[in-house]
């Protein structure tokens, strides 16, 4: 119903909103897609990514009938590639089940893959202005200080109380607005740390701030260490080309391409590492030469240095034995191929340089 609360921040994103490109769209597959690219992802980073998707897919039907290399090749760089194999696989099932409407129904959004209750509430409120609560990171950081909730917010009990919260606040016939209205206040003034009270438009109503709680809301679970790996990748050059892997279709990174290697052992060596992961993954030998590169990257889970080095294949033919298929690509090639971080770094890198003649 329509409180105080939530005719403040009407009032407050009905003047301040964020201009940003899926406002503008009344597209319900616009805003799918702009929801998706959001998950973990700062609004300031998807926003060229959502221009140019938009450009290269521009309705459910182009990105159905797309090549799967294409559409990574357009999230390259935005990380967590499941959610364009995702959007990829549920815009097939759209296409083939529901004449290319995406549904309204959150409970019909959700047998779709990649879309989960907040994603599935935010389309149903955003794009087809039904009255659906949601919550995602900054909204229970937003309605964790409004209401002091002393619970940590994770718990189950903690997110009973916050859907809670948001659906007793819901104004009937404005859900999207609302909805992104704790959002942006969340992305604004409501910071994790140093939140900016003074200036708010919902202070008054905040029961962390008016008892200098708010830094202390919400109540989270420590963040455990992440695991960190050392990983060895090889850089194998014949007849002026380059070995490059397809990884498998599921997992991290899936469907994306790489140089071969792995995770180091407990007793190996760089070089003993390299030498049995290619032997492993490709059924070959190879003699490892120069170091090319070390490279830090952090995933959600774990963080790698990856040890790169030139190699050349001293017997067998390689064959992909672990990898959905391999490649022998020219270095001016490689932009060609979607890649990860670290991946992309060594390519461009290579692309700058001769490729090698005399390995
Ligand atoms: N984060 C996720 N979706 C958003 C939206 N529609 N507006 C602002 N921030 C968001």
């Amino acid at each position: 119903m329509f409180t105080e609360l939530s005719q403040l921040l009407l009032d407050w994103y009905h003047k301040n909103a964020r201009n940003l490109p899926w406002r503008n769209h009344p597209d319900p597959y616009a805003i799918w897609i702009s929801e998706i690219m959001l998950q973990q992802t700062r609004v300031e980073s998807v926003i060229p990514y959502f221009n140019r998707w938009i450009q290269n897919f521009p309705n459910i039907s182009s990105l159905a009938k797309a090549d799967q290399q294409e559409v990574l090749k357009l999230w390259e760089g935005l990380g967590y590639y499941s959610r364009a194999r995702n959007l990829h696989n549920a815009a097939k099932i759209i296409l083939d089940s529901f004449g290319s409407i995406m549904p309204d129904d959150p409970k019909l959004l959700e047998t779709m893959p990649g879309i989960g209750k907040y994603t599935s509430r935010a389309i149903a409120s955003m794009a087809f202005g039904k009255d659906y609560a949601t919550l995602d990171g900054n909204i229970r950081r937003v309605l964790s200080r409004v209401f002091n909730l002393e619970i940590p917010a994770r718990s189950p009990e903690g997110e009973k109380k916050l859907w809670q919260f948001a659906e007793e606040n819901l104004p009937p016939g404005r859900a999207g607005d609302y909805n992104q209205a704790i959002m942006d206040l969340g992305a604004s003034y409501c910071s994790p740390r140093n939140p900016r009270c003074m200036i708010c438009p919902i202070h008054k109503l905040c029961q962390a701030y008016s008892l200098g709680l708010q830094e202390q809301r919400p109540i989270m679970p420590h963040k455990e260490q992440i695991p960190h790996y050392v990983v060895t990748a090889a850089i194998i050059i014949q007849d002026g080309k380059v070995l490059i892997a397809q990884r498998p279709n599921s997992g991290l990174l899936g469907g994306m391409w790489e140089f071969p290697g792995g995770k180091m052992n407990d007793g190996e060596t760089l070089v003993q590492c390299l030498e049995r992961e290619i032997k492993e993954e490709l059924d070959c030998n190879i003699s490892v030469g120069e170091e090319f590169g070390v490279y830090q990257h952090a995933f959600t889970h774990f963080r790698i240095t990856l040890h790169a080095f030139l190699c050349i294949v001293v017997n067998g033919v390689p064959s992909p034995i672990e990898a959905n298929q391999i490649a022998w690509v020219k270095s001016s090639d490689l932009s060609n191929y979607p890649m990860g971080k670290v991946d992309r770094q060594i390519s461009q890198r290579l692309a700058k340089k001769p490729l090698f003649d005399s390995l």
